[in-house]
């Protein structure tokens, strides 16, 4: 079995879809496999070491030889075409808004996975890219607010007098969101979040950060049976508003992490609210390619509203690449091991699977996946997974 790590063709992408690690193992199997020539570079991998663990160095063509590519994004029309036909194609592949390049896939007779719709179970865990990278993200997130920030994180007493604490909100307590809490209490931060989802308050409170929230009827009902958080009523949106309103203005830093599956990112502070915090304060928007929490945010820039900063930064976990490959890489390891089989080495896709019927998006040249098949073409007699999250981990086009 032929397996290609492309480097990435986005110019906004920094990971690659393998490591040294992931590559010994596919090797161990029996799997032939080839990386792009300088594909690892911006993730401080070489081509040495890939070659070290059992890859060849190839160029962009062998991908039309693979029987398998692994990607950290959706391949463009124009590689999809040049891939071989039946082979099967591992990545982030956003396909909300982008049927267009879905329709390309199933036409060159791919079988395109989509990483990001994997079901949140506990088998699956382990190739959950959603939460690796969200964890990288709202790590990252903090440095980076941290960065823009004119003062120091932690209380210091000196001679020369002492420096306080900076105050730290979080907006949203997901993966991310809880990491972000996490990293700026290792700062020295005073940290507070908030969310709508009741579970969320536990979870902050165990991380020694103080949980914010209007905590009504709405509220107590705010969760999916997924765990995902609800879109709220126009009077609970209020209500939050307000109360946000209010401590915003006390906040150095903010860091925003909310989202809804299905929809564009909830709007939680304003203009007026940015031009509330004090000279310096930074926010943070990590909701920037949905759409954004914050207005004002720039997808891809820094923006100053008066002198507050608003970091809209896209791919934050290509930031910290070296990490996020890594942990990328092994999400979709294993994956692809759920379809090797391991006595021969050869690929057996077994469409009864849960976990291919939910990310398989095209398959034997159509497209399959129930939330994009304008007349489904169940793969499996299996009712088709539940709907999954039309989330992105990649960066915006
Ligand atoms: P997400 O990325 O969809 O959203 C981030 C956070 O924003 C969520 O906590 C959400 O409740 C919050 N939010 C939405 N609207 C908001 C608003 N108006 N104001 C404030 N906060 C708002 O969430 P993520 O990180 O994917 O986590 C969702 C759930 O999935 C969590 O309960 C998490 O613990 C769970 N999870 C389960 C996994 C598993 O079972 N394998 C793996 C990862 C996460």
């Amino acid at each position: 079995m032929n397996i290609f790590i492309p480097k990435e063709s986005n110019s906004v992408e920094t990971r690659v879809a393998a490591s040294p690690d992931t590559i010994k193992k596919l090797v161990g199997y029996g799997c032939k496999v080839s990386v792009e020539k300088g594909a690892g570079t911006l993730s401080k991998i070489t081509d040495e070491a890939f070659k070290v663990a059992g890859a060849s160095i190839a160029s962009a063509k062998s991908a039309g030889e693979a029987d398998v590519v692994l990607r950290v994004l959706r391949p463009t029309p124009a590689e999809a075409k040049k891939y071989k036909k039946g082979a099967i194609v591992l990545a982030s592949m956003d396909p909300y808004g982008n049927e267009k390049d879905v329709a390309v896939m199933a036409k060159a007779g791919l079988s395109a996975f989509a990483m990001e719709f994997m079901p949140r179970i506990t088998r699956a865990q382990v190739m959950d890219v959603l939460s690796s990278q969200a964890n990288l993200a709202g790590y990252q997130a903090v440095v980076e607010g941290a960065s823009h920030y004119s003062r120091t994180l932690p209380m210091m007493m000196t001679a020369a007098g002492t420096v306080a604490a900076a105050k730290c909100f979080v907006m949203g307590a997901g993966v991310a969101g809880l990491q972000a809490i996490a990293t700026a209490r290792r700062l020295g931060a005073i940290v507070t979040a908030t969310d709508v989802r009741p579970a969320a308050k536990e979870q902050v409170e165990s991380l020694g950060a103080k949980f914010v929230a209007v905590e009504d009827d709405e509220f107590k009902q705010a969760e999916t049976a997924g765990g995902y958080a609800k879109e709220m009523s126009a009077e609970y949106k209020a209500k939050q508003a307000e109360l946000v309103a209010s401590h915003i203005a006390k906040q150095d830093i903010v860091i925003t992490t909310a989202l809804i599956p299905g929809r564009p990112a909830p709007r939680l502070i304003t203009k007026e609210m940015v031009k509330s915090m004090q000279p310096g304060s930074v926010l943070v928007d990590l909701a920037v390619e949905r759409g954004g929490n914050v207005e004002g945010a720039k997808a891809g820039d820094v923006v100053k509203i008066d002198d507050v900063s608003i970091v809209g930064y896209l791919n934050m976990p290509g930031r910290i690449a070296a990490s996020a490959s890594l942990l990328y890489s092994k999400n979709l390891l294993a994956f692809l091991e759920t379809m090797i089989d391991k006595e021969t080495g050869k690929l057996s896709l077994n469409l009864e699977d849960e976990l291919v019927s939910a990310t398989l998006l095209t398959y034997g040249g159509k497209i399959v996946h129930p939330n994009f098949a304008k007349e489904a073409v169940p793969v499996s007699k299996k009712a088709p997974a539940k709907k999954p999250s039309p989330k992105s981990t990649g960066v915006a086009k």
